[in-house]
């Protein structure tokens, strides 16, 4: 297999919501379209990851597929031959590689993670090791695929910086074993991905919308029945102008709207704004936005309910087996550097 790997790793514990949909799910989607044929895509979840904090162990295994299904129903082609779905941990080798990678990283390093400082503090009674550890697996994730380019967020950025630093530490000790991923600046530009795409809480534009949030009102959640959700955008907070303008610092709830109402609809922001700039009636604005909210919760789950778990689970499998093959080939030549296994 001589394609690049782009790799990405697909997180969630909550149940994620409309903005994780437009932010997350909707660009992994356009990129397996732009990029399926000229590169190998590997999307995993990182399932080994996902208790470094404490979770609902008896939901973890199903939580797994119901993430997956997620991005189907967004529109993921599990068809495609390029595209690889699996389970870190059914790949014992990012277990395996993690273990090696840690003895050639530092705790002085380690514990300069601002994502780890930040956790630990949140949940400063059960600071874990794992959660410690959290970025040595995420490099152990990239290295074994040789991935070039792996598409995530700013909170990632120090994460990946970090895994270009083991590798590349690993490989002037013991010659070129890893694949060094492209730096950060290389990864935005190759993905050009809309960093600035942040869907605001109902209740409160000036703020993000947050699946964590406790006030129900202020998120759209994928599981949400559609009514439900129609009301949420019916009653959601915009302002005393009483004209529609598509403007974020003097009226960041109608501009939200807007930009829901473009990005649902599959319409520029240019012509959704053309239809409702001016607007005197925020009544009938927001039913136009609460219909569109509607039909595409409807047709969400509709998809999403028809996804067998059987067909998911096939294709989990093969591209399981398929990775753990490449994965199980870079662990053995870092065994081999570091004289696990004969040269
Ligand atoms: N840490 C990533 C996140 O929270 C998820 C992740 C784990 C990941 N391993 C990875 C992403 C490897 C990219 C590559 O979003």
């Amino acid at each position: 297999m001589t394609k690049q790997v782009i790799l990405t790793g697909v997180r969630s514990n909550e149940e994620p919501t409309l903005a994780n949909y437009l932010g997350a799910f909707v660009p992994m989607v356009e990129m397996q379209k732009k990029y399926a044929g000229e590169y190998q895509i590997n999307m995993f979840v990182p399932d080994l990851h996902s208790f470094t904090t404490p979770v609902d162990h008896t939901a973890l295994y199903q939580s797994t597929l119901t993430n997956v299904k997620y991005f189907i129903a967004a529109g993921l082609d599990i068809d495609n031959p390029d595209t690889f779905v699996y389970r870190q941990s059914f790949i014992p080798a990012h277990s395996e590689l993690t273990w090696i990678l840690d003895c050639f990283t530092y705790v002085g390093e380690m514990s300069r993670m601002t994502q780890f400082k930040e956790k630990s503090g949140e949940h400063s009674e059960s600071v874990t090791m794992g959660l410690f550890n959290y970025p040595v697996l995420m490099a152990a994730d990239i290295l074994l695929y040789n991935a070039a380019y792996v598409p995530v967020g700013e909170d990632q950025f120090q994460h990946l910086e970090i895994t270009r630093d083991i590798a590349t530490r690993f490989n002037n000790k013991f010659g070129e074993i890893f694949t060094v991923p492209a730096d950060t600046k290389t990864q935005t530009s190759f993905i050009k991905r809309d960093s600035g795409l942040r869907i605001r809480s109902l209740t409160d534009p000036t703020k993000k919308m947050s699946k964590s949030s406790t006030e129900e009102k202020s998120k759209i959640l994928l599981s949400d029945d559609p009514g439900t959700a129609a009301k949420k955008v019916m009653s959601a907070t915009t302002d005393s102008v009483g004209v529609v303008h598509f403007d974020f610092e003097t009226q960041p709830g109608i501009s939200s709207l807007l930009q829901i109402l473009s990005l649902l609809t599959g319409r520029t922001q240019e012509e959704v704004n053309a239809e409702w700039v001016g607007s005197t009636s925020y009544g009938e604005f927001k039913k136009a936005v609460a219909d569109a909210v509607r039909d595409f919760l409807t047709d969400f789950q509709r998809r999403f309910a028809s996804i067998s778990d059987e067909a998911l689970i096939a294709k989990l499998e093969a591209s399981e087996q398929a990775m753990a093959e490449i994965a199980n080939a870079t662990l053995l030549r870092a065994q081999t550097a570091v004289g696990l296994r004969r040269g």
